[in-house]
């Protein structure tokens, strides 16, 4: 209560104080109504805040409605934010949205800091933690394994990957989860992905979008909301059939012997902890949380790797020099990783390219806090634009350029510059299953595949992708060349 009370004073003092140094935050000029609603309408929002960063520095304000926002654009901004002060910071903004969307703010990722979500979070944690432990890394492997021939049967077709890498992300996810995984043609993998990714998609849309600034649109009639309403009543459906069938399975065991993360959260219900009671709708929630960060974050960081190796196929070659070198043939564990600086290299550098969770999610300030020296009042919402931060001129040499040799001894880069996961109290849920995914799935197919354009195409794959919540490559093909002994 008394930081509350110093930063209000302090505020006070900054405001009407003739010296002060920067009593208000820079940001475009906000329009009577609209406020800053065409910036924030941007197709690339991503690489835009990013240039606005370049005209009003590495924080500056956008207001949309009665809402201001502050946009964060570089690393040591960001971490003062999420991790220093990751008390004052740690809350997500309440939408009416993200209420319909989210179980009422009861999932991790979007429900608002309190007793009951860090107890939500806790337990997820730990059913995680506990499920890698046992399994993961047989899980990811034997995915890697099940998408090695995939593209075998591709036998040398041009090819769109990016539907077998969402089907192997998931897959993991969907093992550990509930101890289920699918073949790319299943129905039921067809109906779970079609809406999740309608739910991610329409809810990045600005029709949605302009609910929560703009309550009075509610009372118009809205197709793509009518539309996101259908969508998460089907997602809750598919979960709800799962979780009941898990239920009345009542193994605690996956199929493959590991204990699932369902069955980890259930163990978990009804145990008062510092006075909060999980219920079956967090299990839910927490599961639609596993689903939708496992899946399509991993899913296009695997298309994004690919694509800048087709840019680059020099670098494609030293990976899988470096691989034959260290394994001698067999394939890698996870452990092998400190002995594969090429590989972590394109890691990293695919990460800091494209952090595919670009603009993390919206935090909002708890209380009244600051960041960089200026006061940010409660519940201003804090946008941390991990994209920019990977792009900043100050920190990053040739920052646009594909150049993981950055990363390797005496290129001056250090991966634990990277947020690509954020970090503070809202840091990834899945950052060590995601680090692990990462790693093997492109060791696997480095190892056995060389990636080239399909014959007679000359265009390489575009960079600039497509932004929504997740950053995605556009869509193309490629031709995965089997390696003699494949
Ligand atoms: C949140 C990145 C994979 C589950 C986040 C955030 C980022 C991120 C930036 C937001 C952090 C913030 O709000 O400050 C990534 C990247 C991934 C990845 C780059 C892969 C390349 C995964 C995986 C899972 C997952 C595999 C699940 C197994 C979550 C969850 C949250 C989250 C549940 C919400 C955390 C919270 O609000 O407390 N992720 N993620 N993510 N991610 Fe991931």
């Amino acid at each position: 209560h008394s930081k509350a009370v110093w930063s209000r004073l302090l505020h006070f003092v900054h405001q009407f104080s003739p010296c002060s140094p920067s009593p208000t935050l820079p940001g475009p000029l906000s329009l009577p109504l609209l406020g800053n609603l065409l910036e924030l309408a941007h197709e690339h929002l991503p690489s835009h805040l990013t240039f606005l960063a370049s005209r009003y520095g590495n924080i500056y304000r956008l207001k949309c409605g009665n809402t201001t926002m502050v946009v964060l654009n570089s690393g040591d901004i960001i971490r003062e934010a999420l991790v220093k002060k990751w008390s004052d910071f740690a809350g997500r903004p309440h939408s009416y949205t993200g209420d319909v969307v989210c179980g009422g703010g009861r999932s991790i990722s979007l429900g608002d800091y309190s007793e009951e979500w860090r107890a939500n979070r806790r337990l997820a944690h730990n059913a995680l933690q506990r499920s890698c432990q046992e399994s993961l890394e047989g899980v990811i492997q034997k995915q890697a394994l099940h998408l090695r021939q995939v593209l075998l049967d591709y036998n040398g077709r041009a090819v769109d990957l990016s539907e077998d890498f969402t089907v192997a992300a998931s897959n993991v996810i969907t093992t550990l989860a509930f101890g289920k995984q699918y073949e790319k043609s299943s129905a039921e993998l067809q109906r779970l992905h079609g809406c999740l990714n309608a739910i991610v998609s329409l809810w990045g849309s600005p029709w949605i979008s302009a609910l929560d600034s703009f309550p009075l649109l509610r009372k118009f009639p809205n197709p793509p909301f009518t539309r996101l309403l259908k969508e998460v009543a089907r997602r809750d459906d598919i979960i709800r059939t799962h979780l009941n069938e898990y239920k009345m399975q009542a193994p605690g065991k996956a199929s493959d012997g590991a204990i699932a993360i369902t069955g980890s959260l259930l163990q978990g219900l009804g145990k008062p902890q510092r006075g909060v009671v999980l219920t079956d709708t967090h299990v839910h929630m927490a599961t639609v949380d596993l689903l939708i960060g496992g899946t399509e974050t991993t899913a296009a960081w695997l298309s994004w790797t690919v694509a800048f190796l087709l840019h680059r196929p020099e670098v494609q070659s030293r990976v899988h020099d470096e691989l034959c070198t260290t394994l001698e043939g067999r394939y890698p564990q996870y452990s092998d990783r400190h002995k594969l600086p090429a590989l972590c290299a394109v890691i990293s550098e695919v990460l800091r390219l494209r952090p595919v969770a670009p603009l993390a999610v919206p935090h909002r300030a708890i209380r009244d806090s600051s960041i960089a020296g200026y006061f940010i009042p409660k519940n201003t919402v804090i946008i941390p634009n991990l994209f920019g931060a990977h792009h900043d001129p100050a920190v990053w040499r040739d920052p646009y350029a594909f150049k993981p040799e950055r990363f390797l001894e005496g290129g001056g880069a250090s991966a634990r510059a990277l947020m690509a996961f954020g970090g503070g109290a809202r840091l990834c849920l899945g950052e060590a299953v995601a680090k692990m995914e990462l790693f093997l799935f492109t060791a696997y197919l480095l190892r056995d595949f060389q990636f080239v354009l399909p014959e007679g195409q000359a265009n390489l794959p575009d960079l600039t992708g497509v932004a929504s919540v997740v950053l995605r490559a556009k869509a193309y093909k490629v031709v995965a060349r089997a390696r003699p002994g494949a």
